[in-house]
C-alpha cells in the first residue's frame, strides 16, 4: 500500500505538488493522468526519494520516505520520464548494472535480461552504446530495467512516450503481467487511452492537485446523461455563457477561443433552442458539433485544461 498524506513539493516559487492525499492499494494499477506540468513526475520523484517533500508524508508499505528512505528505495523501481544514461555504457550494461544494484540474484540476472530484451526485440540493439540509441529504444531500455528488477512497487513515468503502437501494446501487456505477479503499479501519463486501458483507478492531476479519483468508468459516469455541444462562432460573445446557463438542462457553458462549449442533458432536443439564443445575441454560428462524453471530456470538465 502507498499512502500520500498532504504532500507538498515546492521548487523556488513553484508549488509543483499542492497537498495531495491518496491511497494506492496493493497490486493496483493506479494511473496519474494530467497535462504537462501538472506535477506527476514531481510526485513520483518525491515518492521515490529523489526529491524530499516540502511537507507531508508518504508511506510505502508502511515505510516513511522521510525517515526510512533506504527501506523505501528497496521496494521501488522507477522508469524515469527522461532517462539520462552514461553514454559510454551499452544498453545491456545499463540493465546489468540496474539488476545488480537493485539486488536481483546473480543466478537469474542474465536470463531475465535476455528474456526482456527478446520480448522487446532488442537483443542486437542492446549491444550498442546508449548514445547511438533512438529515443524510442532508450525508452524501452528504461522500461526494461523495471521488468528485469520486478520490484514490489513499480513506477512508470510516461512509459510509452515515443513508442510506436505495437511497442505500446507490448509495454502495456508487460505492465499487466508485472501486476499479476504481485507488483503495485503507479503509472503517470498524459494519454487518455493509456489511462483508460491500464488503470484500475485514475487520479486526475491538475496544477499540483488531485482533483478527482476513481475507476475510468466511474469518472465517465460522473458526466452520465450529459452531452456536449461545441458551437464555433465568428467571434466570442462574452455574455453568452451566462445566458446559456439560465437554461435548466445546461450545466456549464464557457468559451474556448471562438468555440462555445456547453455541457448539458438532452443535447439533441436543446440544439435548435441553443442556436436560437446565440443568434438572438448576435452570434454568427460557423459550425456546431454534438457529442457524447469521453474520459477526455471528464478531464476537461474537472481541470479546464487541454492535454498537451
Ligand atoms: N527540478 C525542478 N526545479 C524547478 N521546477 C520544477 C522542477 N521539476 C519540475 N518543476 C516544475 O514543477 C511543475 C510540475 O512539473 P512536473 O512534475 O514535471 O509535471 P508533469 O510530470 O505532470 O509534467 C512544473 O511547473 C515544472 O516546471
Ligand atoms: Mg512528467
Amino acid at each position: 500500500m502507498i499512502e500520500f498524506k498532504d504532500v507538498w513539493k515546492r521548487f523556488k516559487g513553484t508549488d509543483a505538488v499542492r497537498g495531495i492525499t491518496c491511497t494506492i492499494e496493493d497490486q493496483e494499477i493506479f494511473g496519474l493522468l494530467g497535462p504537462n506540468g501538472a506535477g506527476k513526475s514531481t510526485l513520483i520523484m518525491t515518492m521515490s526519494t529523489v526529491y524530499r517533500a516540502t511537507s507531508g508524508e508518504i508511506l510505502v508499505d508502511g515505510h516513511s520516505v522521510n525517515t526510512e528512505p533506504g527501506k523505501v528505495k528497496e521496494l521501488i523501481g522507477i522508469s524515469f520520464q527522461d532517462p539520462k544514461y552514461d553514454r559510454i555504457l551499452t544498453a545491456r550494461e545499463i540493465l546489468q548494472w540496474h539488476a545488480k544494484v537493485t539486488g536481483v540474484e546473480k543466478g537469474v540476472r542474465e536470463k531475465r535480461i535476455d528474456d526482456v530484451l527478446t520480448k522487446f526485440g532488442l537483443t542486437f540493439e542492446a549491444r550498442k552504446r546508449t548514445w547511438m540509441l533512438s529515443g524510442g529504444t532508450k525508452k524501452k531500455i528504461e522500461n526494461a530495467k523495471i521488468f528485469v528488477q520486478r520490484p514490489k512497487v513499480a513506477v512508470f513515468d510516461e512509459p510509452t512516450a515515443y513508442l510506436d503502437v505495437p511497442s505500446r501494446l507490448l509495454v502495456w501487456d508487460m505492465i499487466d503481467e508485472l501486476r499479476d505477479e504481485g507488483s503495485t503499479v503507479l503509472l503517470a501519463t498524459n494519454m487518455m487511452d493509456e489511462a483508460d486501458r491500464m488503470s484500475d483507478r485514475v487520479g486526475i492531476v491538475s496544477k499540483g492537485e488531485m482533483v478527482q479519483v476513481g475507476t475510468p468508468d466511474a469518472l465517465k459516469g460522473t458526466l452520465k446523461g450529459r452531452d456536449i455541444i461545441e458551437m464555433t462562432l465568428e467571434k466570442p460573445i462574452p455574455e453568452l455563457p451566462a445566458e446559456m446557463k439560465k437554461i435548466e438542462d445546461i450545466q456549464d457553458a464557457h468559451f474556448e477561443g471562438d468555440t462555445l462549449v456547453l455541457l448539458l442533458s438532452n443535447g439533441r432536443e436543446l440544439l435548435p433552442h441553443v442556436i436560437n439564443i446565440a443568434t438572438a445575441k448576435g452570434a454568427k454560428v460557423q459550425s456546431v458539433n454534438l457529442k457524447q462524453p469521453s474520459l477526455e471530456d471528464v478531464f476537461l470538465h474537472y481541470t479546464g485544461m487541454k492535454l498537451a
